[in-house]
């Protein structure tokens, strides 16, 4: 009976050593030699395997066991054993019995290393010789049984063995039950204080509570039978031993080796299970093969400034400096490392997952996370991102009406007027722009309109597409500095290819400014009247400067007079000058005055008033007459004394306060023979004054004859009933020379505005011709020729400039693209063949948007100033750099909000994290902070993470 009783004893022993066998984890295959060595495993999955492999030493040492007691039972040890004596038989299988008990113990003391290991963690108290010290335990057992063993069987006290050994084991058991009883619940506390919305983790609590409370009830049971046989309280009895033993060996193997299967892995995160193995030493130097699945490209994790995981710095008090620190070894050591590419949204998908479900943050993961996400490079990029959004989307509002076949646009102003043009400074001056970039880009036009005249549009354009360059680079990850230092770069290097592609310029040579002017008309409303515009823009410079000496132009020399009517060829170049006032002659006083004799008064012709608001009361007619007859004698005084002077054409300022002339010295005027032309603007003072050569008269006493300009003949030219006149002054005798007027006329307002702005970019394309004497080819050939020098040159820079200056090249062959698209070319294919021109050394070849296709612009006479196009250039590169470096937008209250947000997130923080060390509460402060370097996760962070993540592979 008791022998069948073995028999299947045995078989469950031998049943539980196979499954234990089974349940030894895989070694996890390392991904080159040399980091295998620095790999170790995790703590969870490193316990099981020690726990499998001595649960199944235990067994087979059982089993060894149970066939000697079976093989004696049945005889066939009798030939062996046959000198000793029975006391000594006794011995001997008292301690074969005993003995596997002890393995026993040994392989459950595992389990309770690993909760001791794990409540320790949790506190961050550093325990490094934890692990020896319950080897030293085992050890120390092992050397006390075998002493006990050696002893009686030498003093012959060979019964005595079985008594020794039953307290030995016994006081073995209780202190085992104890202590796994002691730390499994405590781990089984924490856990569940961990993640309580957690399922998997709930499962985990469970396994933990049953092994640490069904385990040690066994234990004690035993315990407690060993120690009453031990003291010879109870008489042992065979079965009963045999029964206990299988509730204290086999029992609580099964029972662990039942909560060692490991929990469903689809519960987690699914790149969890793809990761394997941890890196505890160097997370910032390890292979690639690690992170692949996570779509990651860093090779490691951890802050390459620090040198790897900052923690490793910060020692507690009494922490050993030639060792790790508490820290590191409590929470790092072993840890989980993966790297998160947090630049993607899957990458932020799983920190968001972990930081859920992490323990320390303790319900301040999302607290964490938030920062983590809003860390200030990330909100950084998302300013950056959103204003060249708003800058692009100006730039594609003009991007349309770029070169001569470009589109005009139709501006309807508040007011109600309307507004056609072309030009992109006035286009985006009359834009009501909301987002700071975009008036950035308005302003952008608006300084190249001064510094140039021309190229409003080019400018915007190009500033658009070096956002998108921007844009494009910065998604891959590029610092906004880098670009913008290599974009600076390459607008240096963009200057020195225009100027080596300009032609010098003769300021004598009359036709070619002339080319450069009617290019310049040709993009815009009027350009059909391009021929005729162009000279007079030409010539009014010409006869303003001095071509040999002049440096500069001031373009208030030249007036243009708009006068509604005729048709814009009619616009001229007047020889002196011309008033869009008309006469006044209500009087019936003179308007064609020959040997003029002019002059120009400040003060008013009519009866003076007093300062004050007076009311005067006439009571009769004598007085009103006296009255009356008084103003009259003033007013004819004062004609007279201008009479005197030998006046005879009189200029009189506009006045706000009072009529500037009244009928009455109109009427004295007419008498006198005096033309009078009153409502002279006080801005055109200056340049009326100018033209003359002659000064302003303030007062009457002033007006001397030396104040009077001549003239051969001033007359007044009536235009028509409706369109009124206006008034020559030809053959200025006193003129110094240097100031000209130019007669705008066209046949409804909206095209004489226009014609007058064309005009005005004229004037300016001859004044950047003025300052800089260089020509240049149109048609996008500059643009083109710069990228191709561009991209050779980033060639020979390398590394990430490189690739910021070739995008820089790419992003200005958008200029012939959009010449190309608006002429209704194809424009990719244009914008092939001009890049084949240009590689074959065909410098000046740009878009032929008449005859569409690629030519010699210089042949065909489209040329432009060079300094129009290095200013576009440069101003465009400037005002990218400037939106790169913005990486935050507020406005005055919402700053201090801001800060008292963020102090207040960081009091928060503080109070939310245990009190445990103070490094544990930096390290969060300093995620916080935003110091995670772009598309990484610190090995911080997640160290705080994945501390989780080790508890879940337990
Ligand atoms: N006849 C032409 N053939 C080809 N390209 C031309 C011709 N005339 C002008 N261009 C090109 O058109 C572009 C200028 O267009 P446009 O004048 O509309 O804009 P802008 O000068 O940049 O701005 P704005 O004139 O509004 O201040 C330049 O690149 C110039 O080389
Ligand atoms: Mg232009």
């Amino acid at each position: 009976m008791l022998l069948h009783v073995e028999w299947a004893c045995f078989l469950l022993y031998a049943a539980a050593g196979i499954a234990g066998v089974l349940l030894i984890p895989k070694r996890p295959r390392s991904t080159s030699g040399a980091s295998a060595t620095r790999r170790a495993m995790l703590p969870g999955m490193r316990s099981r395997r020690q726990l499998a492999l001595g649960l199944c030493i235990a067994n087979a040492v059982r089993c060894f066991s149970l066939f000697l007691e079976i093989e004696n039972r049945e005889g066939r040890l009798t030939d062996l054993l046959q000198q000793l004596g029975p006391t000594q038989m006794q011995w001997l299988w008292d301690l074969i019995s005993l003995c596997p008990t002890v393995v026993y113990l040994s392989a459950f003391s595992i389990v309770v290393s690993f909760f001791a290991q794990l409540h320790y963690a949790i506190n961050v108290v550093p325990l490094p010789l934890l692990d020896c010290l319950v080897v030293c335990v085992n050890i120390a057992c092992y050397f006390l049984v075998v002493a006990v063993a050696v002893c009686t069987y030498l003093l012959c006290a060979y019964h005595h063995l079985r008594a020794y050994l039953s307290c030995i084991i016994g006081f073995l058991y209780v202190t085992l039950a104890w202590s796994m009883l002691y730390y499994g619940l405590m781990v089984v506390t924490q856990l569940a204080e961990i993640c309580r919305k957690d399922p998997p983790v709930r499962m985990l609590i469970t396994r933990v509570g049953v092994v640490s409370v069904f385990c040690p009830a066994l234990f004690l049971v035993r315990a407690v039978c060993l120690l009453g046989w031990g003291s010879s309280m109870a008489a042992p009895s065979t079965g009963v031993d045999l029964l206990l033993a299988l509730c204290s060996e086999w029992l609580p193997t099964v029972v662990v080796i039942a909560c060692l299967i490991p929990i469903s892995t689809s519960d987690f995160p699914e790149e969890l299970t793809v990761d394997s193995e941890s890196d505890p030493d160097s997370p910032g130097t390890e292979g690639p093969a690690l992170h692949e699945p996570l779509m990651a490209r860093e090779s490691g994790i951890g802050d390459n400034w620090t040198g790897g995981d900052v923690t490793r710095s910060w020692r507690l008090r009494g922490d050993n400096p030639q060792q790790a620190t508490s820290y590191f070894s409590c929470c790092n050591l072993g840890k989980r490392s993966l790297a998160v590419d947090a630049s993607t949204d899957r990458g932020r998908d799983l920190c968001r997952r972990l930081a859920i479900s992490s323990d320390v943050a303790g319900g301040s993961a999302q607290r964490i996370l938030h920062s983590f996400e809003r860390a200030n490079d990330e909100k950084g990029q998302d300013v950056r991102l959103a204003n060249i959004l708003a800058a692009k989307a100006v730039s594609d509002t003009v991007r349309t009406s770029l070169g001569p076949r470009g589109m005009d646009k139709m501006i309807q102003e508040p007011k109600g007027e309307v507004l056609i043009s072309n030009d992109g400074a006035t286009i985006l001056s009359k834009l009501k722009l909301q987002h700071p970039t975009a008036k950035m880009m308005a302003e952008l036009s608006k300084a190249q309109d001064i510094e140039a005249g021309d190229g409003t549009t080019s400018v915007v354009v190009i500033a658009g597409a070096l956002l998108g360059a921007a844009e494009r680079l910065l998604k891959k990850g590029i610092h906004p500095q880098t670009i913008t230092e290599a974009f600076l770069q390459a607008a240096h290097k963009a200057e020195e290819v225009l100027d080596a592609v300009a032609q010098p310029v003769d300021l004598a040579d009359r036709e070619q400014i002339l080319q450069a002017a009617i290019t310049s008309l040709n993009s815009k409303v009027v350009s059909q009247e391009s021929e005729t515009l162009a000279p007079i823009a030409v010539d009014a410079v010409l006869k303003v400067t001095d071509p040999k000496s002049a440096k500069n132009v001031d373009l208030n020399d030249i007036r243009l007079v708009k006068k509604l009517g005729a048709t814009t060829d009619d616009t001229e170049l007047v020889e002196g000058l011309v008033l869009s006032q008309k006469a006044s002659r209500s009087a019936g006083g003179p308007t064609r005055v020959q040997d003029a004799k002019i002059g120009l008064i400040q003060f008013c012709l009519s009866a003076p008033k007093t300062d004050m608001e007076s009311n005067i009361q006439v009571r009769d007619y004598a007085q009103m007459d006296r009255l009356l007859r008084e103003e009259r004698t003033l007013l004819a005084k004062m004609v007279k004394q201008v009479a005197k002077t030998g006046c005879n054409v009189l200029l009189v300022q506009k006045s706000i306060l009072r009529d500037a002339v009244t009928d009455l010295s109109l009427d004295f005027c007419a008498k006198a023979k005096i033309m009078v032309v009153k409502d002279i603007e006080r801005e055109d003072i200056e340049f009326i004054s100018k033209i003359l050569g002659v000064e302003a008269a303030a007062t009457l006493d002033t007006f001397t004859p030396d104040k009077l300009a001549k003239a051969n003949l001033v007359h007044e030219e009536n235009l028509g009933t409706e369109l009124g006149s206006i008034v020559r002054f030809t053959g200025l005798q006193t003129s110094k020379g240097g100031c000209v007027s130019v007669l705008v006329r066209a046949s409804n307002q909206m095209l004489l505005d226009e014609t007058e702005r064309s005009i005005h970019d004229a004037l300016c394309v001859v004044r950047s011709l003025v300052k800089k004497k260089a020509l240049i080819a149109g048609g996008a050939a500059p643009e083109m020729e710069v990228a191709q020098k561009l991209e050779a040159w980033a060639r020979t820079v390398g590394g990430i400039t490189q690739v910021c200056i070739e995008h820089y090249a790419e992003a200005l062959e958008l200029v012939p693209y959009t010449l190309a698209e608006n002429a209704g070319m194809q424009p990719v294919e244009i914008v092939t063949q001009l890049r084949a021109a240009h590689a074959n050394g065909e410098k000046f070849a740009g878009i032929n948007v008449k005859k569409s296709c690629i030519s010699n612009m210089f042949k065909e006479n489209v040329v432009q100033p060079l300094l129009v196009s290095t200013s576009a250039m440069n101003m465009a590169t400037e005002t990218v750099r400037m939106i790169l470096k913005i990486d935050d937008i507020a406005s005055g209250h919402l700053v201090s909000h801001g800060i008292q947000r963020e102090v207040g997130r960081h009091v928060e923080m503080k109070r939310s994290l245990p009190p445990t060390s103070p490094g544990m509460m930096s390290s969060s402060v300093w995620t916080l902070r935003g110091c995670v370097p772009r598309r990484r996760v610190s090995s911080m962070t997640l160290g705080i993470i994945t501390e989780c993540a080790c508890y879940k592979l337990l």
